[in-house]
């Protein structure tokens, strides 16, 4: 059985059917699984009765404190070096449970079956896990790559509409910072298509998942070139912070139409491309408007702990398929909104 990738030869990352993927990747001995009470209800067939440590759902959820609760069901469970933890579900899952498993003493083995297209096209790959602190978005984590991801298009049949658009948005973002074709395949589609059409939407995951593979597999610490995967992610994150209006992929989405825009008037971005990039978040259905005043957003972005040495490394789309990152001081950044 190959792989669709690998991600530094660490990784393997399938795009088929989980039920029949999960036997050949699981590890002969004890496997315990991580998830949430929503992806047990629809998907427990797939583990059937291994044992199981379920989480809450929601971004709220994605803390030390779950964190803590996974390694109390670690150890009453027994859980040991050679245990092999499988986490099945969205972001939040397997961005959780990735850090519990990658901690717990000092490191076991996991893999994820991916259940949300937001996971499949971005979180569940490319070996970063971590929870929010005080709402600080992925304060604490590893980078640890899965021994596997399963990106399994089927099981997005039943997520909400709201939430598949939510992953949407993250593979706009892949297409801007380095697939053109990506980009046109997803004008040409409608959102029904992308929900109904299978081999569509596994092109369009695969190639998403191309762009980041490739990025990764050159930076996996994030030294440099993998904070293009940042994109719009500055101001989704301020909006995140100061709304809960606006899930994540929504928020990617305005932060990408207004970080075009400053690209546009920073003269690096041609006009044209900035209005394709905001056709197709409206035609796939994002709404554009951020929740809340850009002074409030600017206040966040200044804020944010995660500044380098009070610099931010802002990713500006230079074309539809190539973008380049560059520091900013808040208050540089702050003038290309006025
Ligand atoms: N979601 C961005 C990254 O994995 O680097």
């Amino acid at each position: 059985m190959n792989p669709t990738f690998s991600v530094r030869g660490e990784s393997r990352v399938y795009i088929g059917p989980a039920g029949e993927l999960l036997p050949g990747v699981l590890p002969e001995g004890r496997v315990v699984v991580v998830s949430d009470t929503e992806v047990d209800r629809l998907f427990r067939p797939l583990w059937a009765s291994r044992d199981t440590v379920l989480i809450g759902t929601g971004e709220g959820g994605k803390t030390l404190q779950t964190v803590e609760t996974i390694y109390r069901r670690f150890i009453e469970l027994g859980v040991d070096r050679s245990t092999f933890v499988l986490a099945v579900g969205g972001g939040i899952v397997t961005d959780t449970a990735g850090f519990a498993a990658s901690t717990y003493m000092r490191g076991l083995d996991f893999g994820f079956v991916s259940t949300t297209l937001l996971g499949q096209v971005d979180a569940s790959v490319g070996g970063k896990n971590g929870v929010n602190v005080d709402g600080y978005k992925n304060m604490a984590g590893t980078f640890t790559q899965p021994q596997f991801v399963i990106c399994d298009p089927v099981l997005l049949a039943t997520l909400p509409d709201r939430e598949f658009r939510a992953g949407l948005a993250e593979a706009v973002k892949a297409a801007v910072i380095a697939d053109e074709e990506l980009f046109a395949r997803l004008e040409e589609a409608t959102f029904e298509e992308l929900r109904r059409n299978t081999d569509l939407l596994s092109d369009v995951i695969s190639a998403a998942i191309r762009v980041k593979a490739d990025i990764v597999e050159r930076d996996e610490r994030e030294g440099g070139e993998r904070r293009k995967l940042n994109l719009g992610h500055t101001l989704a994150h301020a909006i995140e912070k100061s709304s809960d209006r606006m899930n994540h992929g929504e928020a990617v989405a305005v932060g990408t139409v207004l970080i075009a825009r400053a690209a546009v008037r920073l003269g690096v971005l041609a006009a044209a491309d900035c209005d394709r990039i905001a056709a197709l978040l409206a035609k796939l259905g994002f709404v554009l408007e951020s929740p809340v005043g850009m002074d409030r957003l600017l206040r966040e972005v200044a804020k944010d702990k995660k500044n380098k040495d009070g610099e931010l490394r802002i990713v500006l789309p230079t074309r539809i398929g190539d973008c380049d990152v560059r520091p900013f001081t808040p208050e540089r950044f702050a003038e290309l909104f006025v």
